[in-house]
């Protein structure tokens, strides 16, 4: 069920810790936060899509002052449970329109959204929206930076529209693709301990590097790095991911 917390209520909040464990190992973590402090470079960090503080936290701890832009309260409740949660501001709204206020500390240094957030905005218009939205936020030479997947469309089989990405004894889950809308849907499939079954559904926009770029020009950015990942690896045309950083041009 969808409520004002969006995809992100208070059930899949309480677990998205522990289900997202790859994502919260320290090695991970500590990679992309290299990366964004260096970005951030003595500036302020705003991070769309906060959630439960996975980076916001630790780049917070490295001393980089950060704000949050988040949808669901029930996720930065859970953030705010954890050491430092409490001291992190965060505005309540959607990171593609929520506009902070920076009259006080002034404009960002850096905005990021990462973990493949940018999907959950379900249609061009808010893609191309968040877009400016962020870019508003920033500081002349300021930076926006998105983790995202490349779009996994070689791997649907010739004739089908489904690609499962987890199968095991009481777990499974698949994406159903619609190659004319660039729509995709994942669908969770859970038994539970009293062999009830649980389902959860959330709707995606898969999005190209390229139409991000043209979003980034829409928005007065241009691509400063495109890499594999948080390693700067390069990107290619077997990447699976791809972190890409545009920035505000001086002037
Ligand atoms: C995959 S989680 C990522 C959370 C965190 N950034 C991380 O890396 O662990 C996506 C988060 O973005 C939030 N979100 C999704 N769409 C949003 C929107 N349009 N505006 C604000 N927050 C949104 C969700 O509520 C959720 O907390």
């Amino acid at each position: 069920m969808v409520d004002d917390d969006g995809h992100f209520g208070e059930r899949v909040a309480e677990q998205y810790d522990e289900s997202s464990a790859p994502e919260f190992q320290e090695e991970t973590v500590e990679r992309t936060v290299d990366v964004l402090a260096e970005l951030a470079g003595g500036g302020r960090a705003l991070e769309l899509g906060i959630g439960t503080g996975r980076i916001a936290l630790p780049l917070a701890r490295r001393g980089v002052p950060v704000h949050g832009i988040e949808l669901s309260r029930a996720m930065v409740e859970h953030m705010r449970a954890k050491p430092g949660g409490e001291e992190i501001g965060v505005s309540i709204g959607d990171f593609a329109t929520v506009r902070v206020d920076t009259a006080a500390e002034g404009p960002f240094s850096l905005a990021f959204l990462v973990f493949n957030t940018i999907m959950n905005l379900t249609s061009q218009e808010a893609q191309v929206a968040c877009f400016r939205n962020a870019a508003e936020h920033l500081a002349p030479g300021g930076c926006f930076v998105i983790e995202v997947m490349v779009p996994e469309l070689r791997r649907i089989p010739a004739g089908q529209n489904i690609v499962p990405f987890r199968t095991g004894p009481t777990k499974w889950a698949y994406t159903v693709y619609n190659t004319a809308t660039q729509d995709a849907t994942c669908h969770y499939i859970e038994v539970t301990e009293d062999g009830r079954g649980e389902t959860r559904t959330i709707p995606f926009r898969y999005v190209w590097p390229a139409e991000l770029d043209l979003m980034a020009q829409l928005a007065g950015l241009r691509l400063r790095d495109r890499w594999d990942g948080w390693t700067r690896t390069p990107f290619t045309e077997n990447s699976a991911q791809h972190v890409s950083v545009w920035e505000k041009p001086i002037g």
